[in-house]
């Protein structure tokens, strides 16, 4: 059985999937008797390329090292250059849509428009992007159903730790009362950074160096990316309907050195804490810098680790943590969705 994949966006992510793809052709042959074939790649900046019968991956990354651009690709009859994004969705062969475009974490788009789009003609969608899925995700869940379409989003919390397919699928019975958790590995890796000596600048700096942060960090140091992913879970993994805006939400902007010092000769340490909690009817959810106890099981997560404790009624609190961020993480969260794809397929759902 092929898989034919089209990738829109091919930086980092795209690009670790493709590499994670190539080292696991034989272990997906012969464990899921699938064979993923990259039908296309494009990108606003590096171009792109098409072939129905499929790409070859040294060839695609050997165009990358030389010329920086896929549409590098030699020339061969069957190979199409030179299609949007929209047109690699609507006009390529391909079963599923890997999104991993540069998306404006404040509108969804372009992602928003490129998952619909590729319901609408009968394909497929994983993607890593938190915007299309914080602001649209029941709108493009239905979509996705009434086109009979899979929808992967695990890598939107918390990357290749699964904090969204884990819950759904090993914890249904219990009610989940409440979430909390460290969703951004930024601002943890800042704050233990902090507490080690370094300024506020520095270990933003620092962050930054390592890939952590967002193309814009303000969306880590105000909190904006764990409300997102706040509104993920609440939607995803607690059938809340919530929104950004009603998500409560303080950086770490105004934390100082200071804080962090005194809070350290009390046995504390500061947190970037996300909280949604269900009561009754109501349901409330906050992200904000809380000061909590050093024994305490979330201030073991240390550096850009993030964690996750699903509160349970009948289970108890359940905690996961892992990597939070992370081109291979990232990448793995991209296969592990291809992998419930087929699945899906094998069961005849799609
Ligand atoms: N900037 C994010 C973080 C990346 O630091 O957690 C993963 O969503």
């Amino acid at each position: 059985m092929a898989i034919k994949l089209a990738i829109v966006g091919f930086g980092g992510v795209g690009q670790s999937l493709t590499q994670i793809l190539q080292d696991r052709e034989e272990m997906l042959r012969s464990e899921y008797g699938v064979e993923v074939i990259i039908v296309a790649v494009s990108d606003l900046m590096k171009g792109s390329v098409y072939d129905s019968t499929g790409l070859d991956i040294d060839t695609l990354f050997q165009c990358l090292q030389n010329q920086g651009t896929v549409d590098a690709y030699p020339d061969q009859d069957t190979v199409v250059k030179g299609w949007t994004s929209l047109e690699t969705i609507t006009n390529s062969n391909a079963d599923v849509i890997v999104e991993a475009t540069f998306t404006d974490v404040h509108t969804g788009e372009p992602a928003i428009s490129h998952c619909l789009t590729a319901f609408k003609n009968r394909k497929s969608v994983i993607t890593t992007n938190k915007g299309p899925v914080a602001l649209a995700y029941r709108e493009l869940a239905d979509v996705a159903v009434q086109n009979q379409q899979f929808f992967g989003i695990e890598g939107t919390v918390m990357s290749g730790t699964p904090a969204l397919r884990l819950p759904l699928e090993t914890l249904s019975g219990n009610e989940i009362k409440e979430i909390t958790g460290i969703l951004n590995g930024t601002t943890n890796y800042m704050l233990c950074k902090m507490e080690k000596g370094l300024s506020y600048e520095e270990a933003l700096k620092n962050a930054q160096n390592n890939g952590y942060a967002e193309a814009d960090p303000t969306n880590d140091v105000e909190g904006y990316d764990a409300r997102y992913k706040a509104v993920i879970l609440a939607n995803y993994v607690m059938g809340i309907s919530l929104t950004p805006d009603e998500v409560e939400c303080t950086g770490i902007t105004g934390l100082t050195r200071e804080d962090i010092t005194k809070a350290g000769k009390d046995e504390e340490t500061w947190r970037l804490i996300t909280r949604i909690q269900r009561k009754n009817e109501e349901v409330t959810a906050t992200v904000k810098p809380e000061r909590i106890s050093k024994s305490s099981p979330l201030a073991s997560v240390q550096g850009a680790a993030n964690a996750v404790i699903y509160d349970c009624d009948l289970a108890g609190p359940i905690m996961l943590t892992g990597a939070g961020a992370g081109l291979k993480e990232t990448g793995f969260s991209l296969l592990i969705d291809l992998i419930h794809y087929r699945k899906q397929q094998a069961l005849q759902k799609l």
